[in-house]
């Protein structure tokens, strides 16, 4: 069995952090998100094989991950000559393709049972099968109806405040039959939320929703970002390096702490860190692999990317910092600042 997970999309509410990065390899801890969502495909041993759907970037994706080998699961990666939206890039990822196909949106984040969810499909015989999730607010996703037997009756992509009837939502993922695809038009942009879900249920094909209520979230956000490594911390989602959600620090053994130096649980230090005597990290804090923090800097709060430098008596808010920015001496960064990679802030900026 196929895995697709589309990760085509240009990630531009997360910019300027995507600007370099794409979405589907922003760090969560000390991972490219993608990995996350391997791992959990690696459950189902039928998967043996992993199709990436890019159109964005696509050499990024490639030198993160390679043949897939350092993941154990063999990736293949189909780039789009131009973007096909979510059901065109399917389609086009899935030529040649004829047996059930498990499809994942490049951005979501979950602890879904993979398997009971093709093990509910295969009982039911479906030609799709979709998960959903509850939410407050689903006019930033889509609507899916279902009746009393679990069977989609309505999806209703991006609603609008008036149009919610329940609070169920397409979590982005899915078991499909590729024999449906046949009404998808070939190479031209079409939206699998807005045409191929709503016509399954127009033609009364047997199309079944899977509830999901444990951890699940979409990390398009620079909000859902910062949520996602909080959820993780407290336990809310049980993903993330061994021990994150102790309440304690979690230091790479290679890792450089000096005396003097004060670690406020829970935070994250990757291999390669340096933390200078008088720095203060305090709780929630990542600090990317090779972060330097001078003397006398406090991070409180921060996600920061690889290779950046914190200088002396620094105060960094709870920021999203990107990739081998240097901040200056005595500067102040703020809890909503987001800093594109390599940004330089002189000694005493207040960003
Ligand atoms: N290959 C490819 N080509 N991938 C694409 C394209 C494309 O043209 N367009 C979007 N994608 C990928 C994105 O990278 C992302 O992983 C996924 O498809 C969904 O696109 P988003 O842009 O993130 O959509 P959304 O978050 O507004 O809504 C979708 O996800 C919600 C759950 O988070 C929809 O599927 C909603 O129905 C759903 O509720
Ligand atoms: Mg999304």
């Amino acid at each position: 069995m196929k895995a697709i997970l589309l990760a085509g999309g240009k990630g531009t509410r997360l910019r300027p952090l995507t600007l370099h990065t794409p979405k589907p390899i922003v760090p969560i801890f000390d991972r490219p998100f993608l990995s996350y969502q391997i791992g959990l495909l690696k459950q189902l041993p039928e998967i043996d094989e992993v199709i990436l759907s890019l159109n964005y970037q696509p050499r990024r994706l490639e030198e993160t991950f390679g043949d897939g080998s350092g993941l154990g699961m063999r990736l293949r990666y189909v780039v789009e000559p131009s973007p096909l939206g979510t059901g065109g890039a399917i389609k086009y990822a899935a030529k040649g393709i004829d047996d059930t196909i498990v499809v994942f949106n490049g951005d979501v984040m979950t602890s879904v049972d993979v398997a009971a969810v093709v093990a509910l499909h295969k009982a039911r015989k479906a030609k799709a099968t979709i998960v959903l999730t509850p939410v407050d607010n689903p006019t930033a996703y889509g609507l899916v109806e279902t009746d009393a037997e679990g069977n989609v009756r309505r999806f209703l992509e991006k609603p609008k405040a008036d149009e919610i009837t329940c609070d169920t939502i397409n979590a982005g993922i899915y078991v499909l039959e590729p024999d449906t695809f046949d009404r998808i038009p070939k190479d031209t942009p079409y939206s699998i939320e807005r045409g191929y879900f709503p016509s399954l249920v127009e033609r009364g094909e047997t199309f079944v929703a899977y509830v999901e209520r444990g951890y699940w979230i979409d990390i398009g956000t620079p909000e859902k970002y910062r949520d996602v490594h909080r959820d993780i911390f407290d336990g809310r989602c049980p993903l993330g390096p061994a021990g994150i959600s102790s309440g304690q620090p979690v230091v790479a053994p290679d890792a450089k702490v000096e005396p003097g130096a004060v670690l406020e649980g829970p935070c994250f230090l990757d291999a390669g860190v340096v933390v200078k005597a008088g720095a203060k990290i305090g709780p929630y804090t990542v600090l990317g692999r090779s972060v330097l923090v001078e003397e006398d800097a406090r991070v409180d709060g921060a996600i920061v990317w690889p290779n950046a430098r914190i200088g002396r008596d620094a105060a960094v808010g709870a920021a999203l910092v990107g990739r081998s920015c240097y901040i200056g001496k005595n500067a102040e960064v703020g809890p909503q600042a987001i800093l594109g990679d390599k940004t330089t802030l002189s000694d005493f900026t207040k960003a």
